[in-house]
């Protein structure tokens, strides 16, 4: 069975149901987070309620719960799916509204859903070989800091990838390289690891800053800046990161080798100082 988690209560997924009235059915008014959980621990959970409440405050939505309370729930549902890898969905819309109207309603609840996804293991061909990605003009709004569920315009770009046989689509704005359309882009450059900064045109990646604070800890150079297209196509590695894909090395880029083609020697030591990372939270009792 798999249970969920909905309005306080947990029931099996066939039986959890929300009004059709609800403001993230009409609307797509709320925000989500998505929080991996290995061997039963939920992975930067901290980071990951950190940046919900910034979310929910950015449209003012009232964090329903405590960071306790969050935990709690969080960590209850993980424990009855067991030890196996998980992707935990937590999403909070503005609620049920008397009528639909985009001016937010008076007194309304906040709906609160979380569900357990297993987390494939990374394909042992793609950390072989990396992956494909495309260049797409960013077609998305100024708020890609807020974890929002109105994510139509991610949507129709992770699929022209997928229709192009990519794993993933890196967004470009102003002749920019921005980030995945589901993901953070690292590239490597004369030995630097370089990151666009955080700003209104990306999300603030909880696995982006593990990474810089993972180079940070192990003397590995890095630099937040802006990253020009021009400069995706020199680098010497590319990176696109996330909660439930980890560290992806990109080596084609629409159609052309990234360097030699092959996964890098910097990613092949970060992924290395991730796992171990990952490997001490499992650990922990
Ligand atoms: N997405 N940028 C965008 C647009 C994203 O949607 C995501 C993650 C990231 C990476 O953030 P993090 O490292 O905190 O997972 C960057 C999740 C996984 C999703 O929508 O399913």
């Amino acid at each position: 069975m798999n249970s969920v988690y909905l309005n306080g209560k947990t029931l099996p997924i066939e039986e959890a149901c929300v009004s059709v009235l609800d403001r993230g059915f009409l609307l797509g008014d709320g925000v989500y987070e998505v929080i991996p959980a290995y061997a039963g621990k939920l992975f930067r959970l901290d980071q990951h309620l950190e940046r919900l409440n910034n979310s929910l405050g950015a449209i003012g939505i009232i964090n329903p719960h405590t960071h306790g309370e969050w935990k709690t729930i969080l960590q209850k549902l993980v424990t009855e799916h067991g030890t196996d890898d998980y992707s935990v969905y937590l999403q909070v819309t503005r609620g049920v509204a008397a009528k639909r109207d985009h001016v937010f309603p008076e007194e309304v609840i906040p709906t609160v859903f979380v569900m357990c996804n297993p987390i494939p293991p990374v394909d042992d061909t793609i950390l072989q070989y990396g992956v494909t990605a495309i260049t797409l003009d960013d077609i998305r709004w100024k708020r890609c800091d807020i974890k929002a569920i109105t994510l139509l315009a991610n949507v129709i770009l992770k699929q022209e990838a997928h229709d192009a046989d990519a794993a993933e689509a890196i967004l470009i704005k102003d002749g920019m390289a921005l980030e995945g359309a589901a993901s953070n882009l690292f590239i490597v450059m004369k030995g630097k690891i370089i990151t666009p900064p955080k700003s209104n045109q990306l999300l603030p990646g909880v696995t982006r800053d593990l990474v810089l604070e993972l180079a940070e800890v192990n003397g590995i150079p890095f630099k937040e800046r802006p990253v020009m297209k021009q400069e995706l196509l020199n680098a010497q590695e590319i990176w696109l990161t996330s909660s439930t894909r980890e560290i992806l090395p990109v080596t084609k880029l629409d159609n052309e080798r990234v360097n030699d083609g092959k996964p890098g020697a910097f990613w092949i030591n970060m992924i290395d100082l991730y796992r171990q990372y990952k490997q001490q939270l499992k650990e922990m009792a």
